[in-house]
């Protein structure tokens, strides 16, 4: 608790920073049973040092390495994915913003609950990034939803989990669609997952790309705007990018 205090969560417009709880917005809001910890990986603008805890000490030393190793990873992906969507292959990259993509770290502690049932991990939702790249441990918890029905995301050593987020189901017109997700809680176990969120700069200005824009079947947004609205509502499942359809 000590440490948490020395960086509780900071809320500037839309990028909440350090220890504590999210979308709390009144006193009758029903919680999600999670803690996190949130910095910024990227841009550097964006990664405030004095967010990164320091203990354990070789924190700082290794979220930096995971984080440049997961950007990478995202960056590969994202080529790929353009070429799947018939442009450049630099093109999806480039949408985002380059070097100028918001790369978020959160580290999301599910302590156990004596009564799991009523309460939820985190609640539905598909994540406002463009992609997201999950670490957890071996302990049960994400589920997806796929045909109305919610399955249990088994845990693998060591293998990483990659999530299509809301942007890139807007930019490739529902091609790629984001994955709907929800976390539970178990009675017998905590759970961790560390979690990077890999987002279009604040100023991009996206819309679906590389189609005649009559077939668009959402609208362009500014991901600020967009963001700023994820953070500031209830997670409803795919309210928020269903809500860009025309
Ligand atoms: C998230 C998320 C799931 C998990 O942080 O957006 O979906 O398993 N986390 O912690
Ligand atoms: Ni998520």
């Amino acid at each position: 608790m000590e440490e948490k205090l020395k960086r509780p969560m900071k809320f500037e417009p839309y990028h909440p920073t350090g220890y504590g709880r999210l979308f709390d917005f009144s006193e009758d809001t029903i919680l999600d049973w999670v803690d996190v910890l949130i910095h910024y990986l990227s841009p550097s603008a964006l990664k405030d040092p004095d967010y990164w805890p320091d203990k354990p000490t070789n924190y700082r030393e290794s979220l930096e390495a995971y984080g440049n190793q997961v950007i990478n990873l995202v960056k590969v992906l994202m080529g790929i994915l353009s070429k799947g969507l018939g442009l450049e292959s630099s093109r999806l990259e480039e949408a985002f913003g380059g070097d100028e993509a918001q790369v978020v770290l959160r580290v999301n502690h599910y302590p156990r609950c004596q009564q799991p049932d009523l309460v939820m991990g985190l609640s539905p939702h598909s994540d406002g990034s463009a992609m997201t790249v999950l670490l957890h441990d071996e302990v049960e918890g994400l589920q997806v939803k796929k045909d109305d029905a919610w399955w249990m995301v088994k845990p693998i050593p060591g293998a990483l989990i990659v999530n299509m987020g809301d942007m890139m189901q807007l930019v490739s017109n529902g091609r790629f669609m984001s994955m709907e997700h929800r976390a539970v809680v178990s009675s017998g176990t905590e759970r961790i997952s560390i979690v990077v969120f890999y987002a279009p700069t604040a100023n991009a200005i996206l819309g679906p790309i590389g189609i005649d824009q009559h077939h668009a079947i959402y609208k362009s947004i500014k991901y600020g705007d967009y963001l700023a609205t994820y953070m500031n509502k209830e997670l409803k499942g795919k309210e928020r990018i269903n809500s860009l359809l025309k």
